[in-house]
């Protein structure tokens, strides 16, 4: 077992005073004092998310005899709480499941464009889009999905809602010690929180540093409504009101009606075979399962795994798929609800054989388009993972799009709102924050879903649960997936190395390779070589997985990049 202790300064209480009944309980589950815990086996069962406390939430519900999608409710209520640069209940996001049996599942809650949206909203009156306005402020926000999301998982669980959502309750109304990370994020953002929001909020009370304690009253009264009502204490009653009110803060459009039209949608998940792996990942809305399809199916008749790990061999045939498949994103993808995704042909493996006829090894494709500028870096967007004991597997991507997402908190709500009609084609042929470009197939509709990157994955070999995994990172998401698969399955790492290994990304447009800080200097400069522009850039995601090893272990792996942690039992 790998263990890293954070260095918490100024831890305010050593133990809880008043714990009410899950922190009680479970005495393991410390706010003021916590390990991240990078990699570690269990015999049963396992989380891995992007903060020590969410994943340990997880695990203990599991063990208190929930399965795992009722620690996936109970950690993405708890990341909303000790992790709210992304964890969230004022985004959206897609939960991927495949149940012991087989049965696969796949709860598209994505947010949607409020009934007053147009589609040329963003843009000035000379057609020009108004960046500021689709990323700042409440006019940024979709109709947010994500507690409507974990209501509709509530149907595979086995423990009640008020039960999944009481950790989190507890979390934000004693608080939890924060990292050094959360403290620069939170320190970052003041001046936009404070510029956004309509009065001052949790998050901009001081200067924070790490092991400082955040208290959250505002969030855990929103949270206790939702144990109370259910879907109604949030989109109806008073958090609607409070979310209305905001609206009014800074242009936002989204109304009482909206709120109580949200539906979360069941997809079909978007299912291939790779070199006798099965992989299950996530339909449009997103654009992660069938780019993964497409780079997979288009590298598969190649021996990657003789070509070698990060070479530039390996990594010039995979960025050439990368190339052709976010070619294809602009272009044929979208909400299916409005636009119809050829997902059959892109998927199939003819497809993929007459995308990469023109491919030559060793020579550098085009976009035949000039730079478009550097692609925004930024935290954004959390992934976890969990597998329980019966094998039943989970793998939930959810966001506010960029890091703290508009940076507006609901004046007496406590949470965060999205900015997520930035991934919409805010003007079909302009590029969104993520310098990626998208045609009508993602222009703004009324009820429609902005086309998302996040791609949570499942894995079977020879028919069982075998892997579970994702990412952040915008439109580098389904990129990192399909690296670390490929590290996995032809590169034969373990789930550790696959996720920490550096790691590139190529989008079509701009015609740029980004590579990590670490990344190999001799593959970039043969890559150089041969005619790659490259360009160096800080990190890509935090990816997180759990893996079922061959005698049954779940083998929980936390991305290097993050406070990512692993808990299980
Ligand atoms: N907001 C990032 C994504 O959905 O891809």
């Amino acid at each position: 077992m790998m263990v890293l202790t954070l260095t918490l300064a100024n831890l305010s209480i050593g133990i809880l005073v008043n714990a009410q009944p899950f922190l009680k309980k479970h005495p393991a589950i410390n706010p003021y004092n916590y390990e991240v815990v990078k990699e570690a086996s269990f015999s049963k069962a396992a989380v891995t998310s992007a903060h020590p406390l969410a994943s340990m939430v997880g695990a203990a519900i599991m063990k208190d005899g929930g399965n795992a999608f009722d620690a996936a409710i109970a950690t993405q209520f708890s990341l909303a709480v000790v992790f709210p640069g992304a964890g969230n209940i004022g985004g959206g996001g897609f939960m991927l499941a495949r149940k012991a049996n087989g049965e696969l599942i796949g709860i598209d809650y994505r947010e949607a464009a409020p009934g007053k949206a147009t589609r040329d909203m963003y843009l000035d009156a000379q057609g020009n889009p108004i960046t500021k306005k689709s990323l700042d402020g409440a006019s940024a926000s979709g109709i947010p999905g994500s507690v409507a999301g974990m209501i509709a998982t509530h149907a595979y669980a086995k423990l009640s809602l008020a039960k999944l959502i009481e950790p989190a309750i507890e979390l934000a109304e004693y608080g939890y010690v924060i990292t050094a990370r959360e403290a620069n994020g939170l320190n970052s953002q003041k001046a936009n929180f404070l510029k956004n929001s309509s009065a001052p909020s949790a998050f901009t009370q001081r200067e924070w540093k790490a092991g400082d304690t955040l208290y959250q009253p505002e969030l855990a009264a929103t949270l206790k409504r939702i144990q109370e009502k259910g879907l109604a204490g949030f989109y109806e009653g008073e958090t609607a009101d409070f979310i209305v009110k905001e609206m009014q803060y800074s242009e936002g459009i989204i109304t009482k009606e909206d709120l109580k039209n949200y539906q979360p949608k069941f997809r079909k998940p978007i299912e291939f075979d790779y070199k006798g792996h099965h992989i299950i990942s996530f339909s449009p809305p997103s654009s992660g399962g069938i780019i993964i399809a497409q780079m997979l199916k288009m590298i598969e008749p190649f021996n990657v795994g003789n070509m070698g790990q990060n070479t530039e061999a390996s990594v010039s045939l995979m960025i050439e798929a990368q190339r052709r498949a976010y070619a294809d994103r602009a272009e044929h993808m979208g909400d299916p609800d409005y636009w119809k995704v050829p997902t059959k042909t892109l998927i199939s493996d003819e497809y993929a054989k007459d995308r990469m006829k023109d491919y030559v090894p060793g020579v550098a494709g085009s976009s035949k388009i000039t730079l478009a500028g550097q692609v925004h870096e930024s935290e954004e967007t959390t992934h976890f993972s969990v597998i329980d004991a019966k094998g039943n597997m989970v793998a939930v991507t959810t966001t506010l799009n960029d890091t703290y997402g508009n940076k507006t908190i609901v004046a007496g709500a406590g949470f965060l709102l999205n900015n997520e009609m930035d991934d919409f084609s805010v003007k079909p042929g302009s590029p969104n924050m993520y310098g990626a470009l998208g045609g009508e197939a993602n222009s703004i509709v009324p009820g429609k879903r902005m086309l998302s990157s996040m791609t949570p994955t499942l894995v079977t070999l020879n028919g069982k649960p075998y892997i579970s995994i994702g990412t952040p990172g915008g439109t580098t998401i389904p990129n990192q997936v399909f690296e670390g698969l490929v590290n996995i399955i032809d590169h034969k790492m373990t789930l550790k190395a696959a996720i920490d290994a550096p790691k590139f990304h190529h989008q079509w447009i701009p015609d740029v390779v980004g590579v990590e800080s670490d990344f190999p200097e001799a593959t970039i400069e043969a890559l150089k070589v041969k005619g790659y522009n490259i360009v160096k850039r800080g990190k890509f995601g935090r990816m997180d997985g759990v893996v079922i090893s061959k005698d049954g272990k779940r083998t929980a792996a936390g991305d290097k990049r993050g406070d990512d942690s692993v808990a299980g039992y």
